[in-house]
């Protein structure tokens, strides 16, 4: 007998929403705080987690459903096959190695390649109109890997690239003016890591140009003090890493926040690595990394023409070519 009685109506009722489906592969620190961000923000109406390591998958994967009774209401599932993934809205990529404490994120690729050789195949052939949203690092090499491995158009495959650093740089800015960092509007753009470019020329508080009220007000400040703040944002990875080994919270709302754009067609403007060849003077060379770029329900929309100073895109287009200088040594 069924526990509810049905009740009496000429045409079933309709569902009033699209189904929404997101598979996060790689289960560990990362994976599983971008798991817990999604249920807590009601992005998904089903979670997927895929890993390697069968027992500690069905560990994450009961510990979230236990939480069952406090979420909005989510199908979980998990396995090692990637069956589990299909239909997926947006498959976000965390699984790899990880930096030890002083170790470059590049130092990572070969490692990482050779997963993706396993990961990006089935998922498309699983989700063959899925977004695939790349974290494991190095992020704008392995957004390239993907999109090489996938065979998608770019604007279905994109990295989580400076959404984070952008972020460390909000908050740290918030912080020097002690001011809410969503009041602050700053990028990050280029290289998740050591090459990244900080557009100072475009940083706003409520909607004022910081630099330029500075200037008019004649209130002197140091360029030291601004490349101090960038260089603390470059350096804030391998201090959490240091001091707890990873990092995993603020990249997992980085990775719902990005999320809840794509799914909901927020066609909101965020700092992610998309496919760059063109834009302010970036060479022909197929090249993966942050600029500002309005997401939505089809995935990268557009690129903003932010305005960049001569200084600022010369270093946007050294940021490139290091990126490409690694990207050379790989054989896809
Ligand atoms: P972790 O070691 O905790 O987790 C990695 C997971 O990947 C493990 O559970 C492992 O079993 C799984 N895995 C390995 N091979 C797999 C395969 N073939 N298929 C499926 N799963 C597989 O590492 P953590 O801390 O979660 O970091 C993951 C990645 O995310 C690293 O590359 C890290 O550098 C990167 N990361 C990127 C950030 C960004 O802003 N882009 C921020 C933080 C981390
Ligand atoms: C981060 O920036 C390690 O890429 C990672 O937190």
């Amino acid at each position: 007998q069924a526990f509810f009685r049905p009740i009496s109506c000429s045409s079933p009722p309709s569902p009033t929403k699209r189904h929404t489906k997101i598979s996060i592969i790689g289960a560990g620190n990362v994976g599983m705080a971008i798991a817990q961000t999604i249920l807590t923000q009601d992005l998904a109406d089903e979670l997927v987690l895929v890993d390697a390591i069968p027992n500690k998958l069905r560990g994450e994967m009961l510990d979230l459903q236990h939480a069952a009774a406090f979420l909005p209401r989510t199908k979980i599932l998990a396995s090692v096959d990637y069956a589990v993934t299909v239909g997926s809205d947006l498959c976000i990529v965390t699984a790899g190695a990880r930096q030890n404490p002083g170790e470059s994120r590049l130092n990572l690729l070969q490692r990482n390649v050779v997963l993706f050789r396993s990961i990006i195949p089935p998922l498309v052939h699983f989700s063959p109109d899925t977004i695939l949203l790349i974290v494991s690092n190095p992020v704008d090499v392995l957004t390239y890997v993907a999109w090489k491995l996938s065979g998608f158009p770019s604007n279905r495959v994109l990295g989580s690239g400076t959404n984070l650093d952008s972020s460390r740089f909000r908050f740290l800015i918030a912080d020097h003016l002690d001011v809410n960092a969503q009041d602050v509007q700053a990028y990050i753009v280029g290289e998740h890591g050591d090459s990244s470019v900080a557009l100072w020329s475009s940083i706003s508080v409520g909607g004022v140009p910081v630099l330029s009220f500075l200037e008019k007000q004649q209130i002197a400040y140091e360029k030291e003090t601004l490349a101090n703040i960038h260089k603390a944002v470059v350096n804030c990875a391998d201090e959490v890493i240091s001091l707890k080994g990873y990092t995993s919270w603020a990249i997992g709302y980085s990775a719902a926040n990005l999320a809840r754009s794509i799914l909901r067609d927020q066609r909101k403007v965020h700092p992610v690595s998309v496919l760059a060849n063109g834009f302010y003077g970036i060479g022909d060379g197929d090249v993966f990394l942050s600029l500002p770029a309005q997401l939505g329900r089809s995935g990268v929309l557009g690129v903003t023409n932010v305005h960049l100073t001569d200084e600022e895109a010369q270093k946007l287009r050294d940021s490139a070519n290091a990126i490409l200088e690694v990207q050379s040594q790989l054989d896809l």
